[in-house]
C-alpha cells in the first residue's frame, strides 16, 4: 500500500496548491485504473479494506436495526467483509454485494468463509453508471470520500432512483466537525491523503446535507459508530414533488 501511496504525498504542496490528484501525476493514472492493470496490487488494496472495515463490521449490525429489511445492498462493497456481518446478525435477509470486477474479486471466498453464498448475490457494475436495483437498504462505506461533489451526486442520485419509498442509504464515513477542531488531526490527514491520492475529501455534516440533497436524499440522523471518526449516516428519499 505505501509504494502506491507514498508518491502522492511527496507532491502535497502541489496538490494542496492545485485542488488536483497528484497519484494521477506520478502514475499517470488514477487510483482505480492503476488497480485494474496491477491486480496483485488490486488484492492488497482489497485486502487493506477488508481489515480496515472490520471494526465498523464488529459494531455496525448493533448500531442499526436492519430487522425490517428483506434485502440490503452493499455499493463499493469490496470483498463483502461488512455485507456479511450484516447477513450474519439478520439471517432472514439477502444481500446483493456491488463493485468493479475487480473490487469483488476476493468476494466469493469471503462469503464461502461465512456460509453466505447461497444469501448473497455478486452485482459487478460501476457506480456513475447504475446501482443494482432490488434492495430495500444500500450502504456505502468510505465510498464518497474518494471522488468530488459532483461524483457524489451522480453515485447517490443512482442510489436514489432504485430506493423504495421507505428504503435507506446509509452512508458510512467519517464526518469533519464544522468547525476546524485540532483533536481530530487523523481527520484532517485523512482528508489530505483522500486529495492526494484519489481527487476526494472529508466532508462536514452540512457538506453531506448538501450532496445528499442534490441527490434526492434527505439526512434524517448522523451518529458516531466507533473507530477512526466513522458515522452512520441514515438517509431516506425526498419524496417527489418536494425535492
Ligand atoms: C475505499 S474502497 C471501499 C470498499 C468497501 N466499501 C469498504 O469500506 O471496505 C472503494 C471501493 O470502490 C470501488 N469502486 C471504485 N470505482 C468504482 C465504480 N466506478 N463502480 C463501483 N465500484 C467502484 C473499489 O473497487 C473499492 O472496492
Amino acid at each position: 500500500m505505501e509504494e502506491m501511496m507514498q508518491p502522492g504525498w511527496e507532491h502535497l504542496v502541489d496538490s494542496v496548491r492545485s485542488g488536483n490528484t497528484s497519484f494521477e501525476k506520478v502514475f499517470g493514472q488514477d487510483f482505480f485504473s492503476y488497480l485494474h492493470e496491477n491486480p496483485e496490487r488490486s488484492a492488497g488494496f482489497n485486502q487493506a479494506m477488508s481489515r480496515a472495515t472490520e471494526s465498523t463490521a464488529a459494531v455496525l449490525p448493533e448500531a442499526f436495526d436492519f430487522a425490517r429489511f428483506a434485502t440490503i445492498a452493499d455499493v463499493g462493497g469490496g470483498d463483502g467483509t461488512l455485507l456479511a456481518a450484516v447477513l450474519r446478525e439478520y439471517p432472514s435477509a439477502n444481500g446483493i454485494l456491488h463493485d468493479t470486477e475487480d473490487g469483488l474479486a476476493q468476494a466469493p471466498e469471503t462469503l464461502r468463509r461465512h456460509g453466505l453464498v447461497d444469501r448473497c448475490t455478486l452485482a459487478p457494475g460501476d457506480f456513475f453508471a447504475s446501482v443494482p436495483e432490488g434492495a430495500d437498504v444500500y450502504l456505502i462505506k468510505s465510498i464518497l470520500h474518494d471522488w468530488s461533489d459532483q461524483q457524489c451526486v451522480e453515485i447517490l442520485a443512482h442510489c436514489r432512483q432504485v430506493l423504495p419509498a421507505d428504503g435507506r442509504v446509509l452512508i458510512i464515513e467519517p464526518v469533519l466537525p464544522e468547525v476546524v477542531d485540532p483533536r481530530s488531526v487523523g481527520l484532517y490527514l485523512g482528508d489530505l491523503n483522500m486529495l492526494v491520492n484519489w481527487g476526494g475529501r472529508e466532508r462536514t455534516r452540512q457538506e453531506f446535507d448538501e450532496v445528499c440533497r442534490q441527490a434526492g436524499l434527505e439526512i434524517l440522523s448522523v451518529v458516531p459508530l466507533g473507530g477512526p471518526g466513522f458515522c452512520l449516516i441514515e438517509a431516506k428519499a425526498i419524496a417527489l414533488g418536494v425535492a
